[in-house]
């Protein structure tokens, strides 16, 4: 395992903030998992887990220990149509993904090339193109931070939502994950109808696409949208989209006919904050060395030696801006520390 103090942060963060943090932890088992748990119980200092970093924003120093995951490994055990998958926390999220496009299941292509790591995956339930791993996730092996103990943890138990769980709510910083479980089936449903993935699969002529050509697809929409991380610090959408009453988005509506949304329930609709923050004019703006991406204006970006306090500045202009047009509170999806 790895135990180094007054540690840089800047390979584990993917908006290139250059800060330290006072100790760095890092278990590549489940026995060094423990011994992380062990030592963090007798330090008594605060703790951050973190995954690639690249659904993080660093303000300032972290004046405690920040611990990852370097647990690789993904093993398949499969029995008919359906497969148990078992990734270690620290393998990267997206070789897990072409790992099972390439093995014949289709379960997971949606969530292709979104940045980072198994275990954030099931901490964030991330999610794109109408999927989410809480859909395929069956459970988490995990070292409890404050007994050493390694527990199993049900995805009922998870509390899984739009981008949350309870891993970050009440169990926040409360278990080092060491593994993710998933169910697989041979025969899972392509889901295409969300945004424009249908659309570019039919431009390209492929009417029945394969699982891979699904994959490459929307590799191709994220290169086209998003930026790359290593090129232009980013940790993809800063905001979530925000789901408000009915009432609220008949009345929104009324004035901005164009305005996209998603059904969510009876009660509730989803309007992608994206749309939001370019009608409020920031699309391709900077404010000092932050910035709005030009292509996708719910992607905040570090222009160049932007520090945390300035992607925070960013963030809370386009906060006022929406709430005094729109009346309506954008959420960070970032983790800001
Ligand atoms: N839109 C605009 N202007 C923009 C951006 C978007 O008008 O600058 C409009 C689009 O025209 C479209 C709608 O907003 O009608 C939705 O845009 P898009 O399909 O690009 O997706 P999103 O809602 O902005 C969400 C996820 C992404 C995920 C995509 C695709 C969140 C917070 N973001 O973005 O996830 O890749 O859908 O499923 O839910 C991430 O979480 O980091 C992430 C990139």
């Amino acid at each position: 395992m790895t135990d180094k103090c007054n540690y840089s942060l800047l390979a584990h963060n993917t908006f290139g903030m250059d800060v330290c943090c006072h100790r760095f932890m890092e278990y590549e088992t489940v026995d060094e998992a423990k011994e992380v748990a062990r030592r963090l119980s007798d330090i008594r200092a605060p703790h951050l887990i973190i995954g690639a970093g690249s659904n993080l924003l660093l303000t300032t120093d972290y004046d405690g220990v920040v611990v990852h995951s370097a647990i690789k490994g993904i093993s398949i055990v499969e029995n008919g149509q359906e497969a148990t998958l078992c990734c270690g926390s620290g393998t990267t999220w997206d070789e897990v993904v072409g790992w099972t496009v390439s093995m014949g299941y289709a379960d997971l292509v949606n969530l292709s090339m979104i940045p980072g790591e198994v275990g954030a995956a099931a901490v964030q339930n991330i999610g794109a193109y109408g999927a989410e791993v809480s859909q395929t996730l069956t459970g988490v092996q995990a070292v409890e931070v404050n007994t050493g103990q390694v527990v199993n943890i049900g995805a009922e138990d998870c509390r899984y939502g739009y981008r949350s769980s309870r891993f970050k709510q009440d169990w926040k910083g409360r278990y080092l994950i060491t593994h993710v479980c998933f169910r697989l089936n041979r025969n899972a449903p392509f889901i295409l109808d969300y945004g424009n993935v249908r659309s570019e699969l039919e431009r390209q002529g492929l009417l029945q696409p394969t699982a891979a050509q699904v994959r490459q697809t929307i590799i191709d929409i994220r290169r086209q949208k998003l930026p790359d991380p290593k090129a232009l610090g980013n940790a993809g959408s800063f905001f979530m989209n925000p789901v408000v009453e009915r009432g609220q988005y008949d009345q929104l509506v009324s004035t901005y006919g164009s305005m996209p949304h998603y059904e969510v329930d009876d009660r509730h609709v989803k309007i992608p904050a994206g749309w939001l923050i370019e009608q409020c004019g920031w699309k391709g703006r900077s404010l000092g060395r932050a910035g709005v991406f030009e292509r996708q204006a719910l992607v905040l970006v570090n222009r160049g030696g932007a520090t945390g306090s300035d992607i925070v500045a960013l963030c809370q202009a386009i906060q006022t801006d929406v709430q005094q047009r729109f009346g309506i509170v954008l959420q960070p999806e970032v983790n800001i520390v």
